[in-house]
């Protein structure tokens, strides 16, 4: 095999053959191909995609280059919700307890932050001692002590994508359908699932811009999983305001425990609940009653401690991870609030520390926003829209002068 014949094949709009695509993830997995030469890959992919054979065989490349879970005979239906990817999308931390209350087993197997869009992983890392690198046979002792985990692909598990991911998170190389699919689609087949819902975003805030792309995205991923007998639903979720009211790694953490307290903002809790029933056959009205009785708290708390985490730290974790610095987003005038757009957001908080901008950095954990007001409300000049919280005074203030780029008030 040639890579630069193949890479050179895909940028002038070739199609790859089952055994290229094989042989190019193998190479990439046991290191046998540079970064550069994937990363030039995914560019090309980017720019000509990949059609549906193609995608599905790096789905399953990817899914093979790894271990599958095996659950155990008669044990409960294993779930699970991927989301594509947002501003503020707290959602597994509350979702995967949620389902755990009704009995079912949710093996979630979450990403790290990919381009603006913050990861599953970093929220969790924030709590001091919290395990993302299960082994399999440690999934399984989890699984069977609490009934849910949130953990992230190892070396076992769908290896080739925790490589690209990294790659594709600094290289503008995310918002390509196919390379989402295959993501998302190998991590969540090596679930060996019984049933999946995709949280499908579009808006500012996503890698979809429009409803119309979210849709042939969400269509991608449910024949993907149809054609490998795993039953998929998709929800459109719109990303052009953030999620909640916080955003950032150790503030979502402190958000979502909130909302397993039964205090957590509206559209948060609606979400949960409109992906819950997806999954579980208990009525709303009892998935909801989960959220508010702290049987869904107990629930997390017990796969913190599973998973290695300090549960003591929990209530406390805005305070450990404190930042230096702190101010507020004031309305420039009096009106309807109409846009606090979560792309322009994503992007300033991203750049003083909250996420990534090559995949050596490490995130810091209490940079972010708070008390972040709701589209469609009253405000009067002056009102505060939310907190920024910041390494410095410097970053302090270029986030908010971008910030208050991306707020409308009409
Ligand atoms: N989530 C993933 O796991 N992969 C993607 O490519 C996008 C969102």
């Amino acid at each position: 095999m040639h890579v630069p014949s193949l890479i050179e094949k895909k940028r002038d709009g070739g199609t790859l053959t089952n055994e290229e695509i094989r042989g190019l993830v193998d190479a990439f997995t046991s290191g046998g191909m540079p970064d550069y030469q994937m990363s030039a890959l995914a560019m090309a992919v980017y720019f000509q995609g990949l059609d549906g054979d193609e995608t599905a065989e790096l789905t399953a490349a990817m899914l093979g280059s790894g271990k599958s879970l095996e659950h155990p005979a008669g044990c409960s239906p294993s779930v699970d919700k991927h989301s594509t990817g947002g501003i503020g999308d707290k959602v597994s931390l509350v979702l995967a307890p949620l389902l755990a209350c009704d009995n079912l087993r949710i093996p979630m197997i979450a990403g790290h932050g990919l381009g603006i869009t913050g990861g599953t992983l970093d929220k969790l890392e924030s709590i001091p001692g919290y395990r993302c690198d299960l082994k399999i046979d440690e999934m399984h002792e989890v699984l069977g002590k609490v009934g849910c985990m949130i953990t992230g692909q190892t070396a076992e598990i769908c290896p080739a994508d925790r490589k690209l991911y990294a790659l594709r998170d600094v290289t503008g190389t995310v918002p390509s359908p196919a390379l989402i699919v295959a993501s998302i689609m190998s991590k969540k087949l090596a679930e060996s699932l019984d049933r999946l819902v995709l949280d499908v975003k579009f808006g500012s805030g996503a890698f979809m811009k429009t409803r119309k792309e979210a849709q042939s995205l969400a269509d991608a991923m449910v024949l993907i999983g149809k054609n490998l007998t795993l039953d998929v639903t998709a929800v459109l979720t719109p990303m052009d305001e953030p999620l909640g009211r916080a955003v950032g790694n150790a503030l979502e953490v402190h958000e979502a425990i909130e909302t397993l307290h039964g205090k957590g903002p509206d559209d948060l809790v609606r979400i949960v609940l409109d992906l819950a029933t997806h999954l579980s056959t208990a009525p709303r009205t009892r998935l909801a009653g989960w959220l508010t009785d702290g049987s869904a708290l107990e629930k997390f708390r017990a796969m913190v401690t599973a998973q290695g985490g300090d549960t003591a730290s929990l209530e406390t974790l805005t305070e450990l991870h404190r930042a230096p610095y702190c101010a507020e987003v004031k309305a420039e005038r009096s009106g309807t609030l109409t846009q606090i757009d979560a792309g322009t957001l994503g992007r300033a908080l991203l750049k003083i520390g909250a996420g990534r901008q090559v995949s050596s950095d490490a995130i810091n954990f209490s940079v972010g926003a708070d008390e972040i007001r709701k589209c469609g409300i009253q405000v009067t000049a002056g009102d505060s829209l939310m907190r920024v919280h910041a390494p410095t005074t410097d970053a302090l203030s270029q986030a908010i002068t971008e910030i208050a780029a991306g707020i409308s008030i009409a």
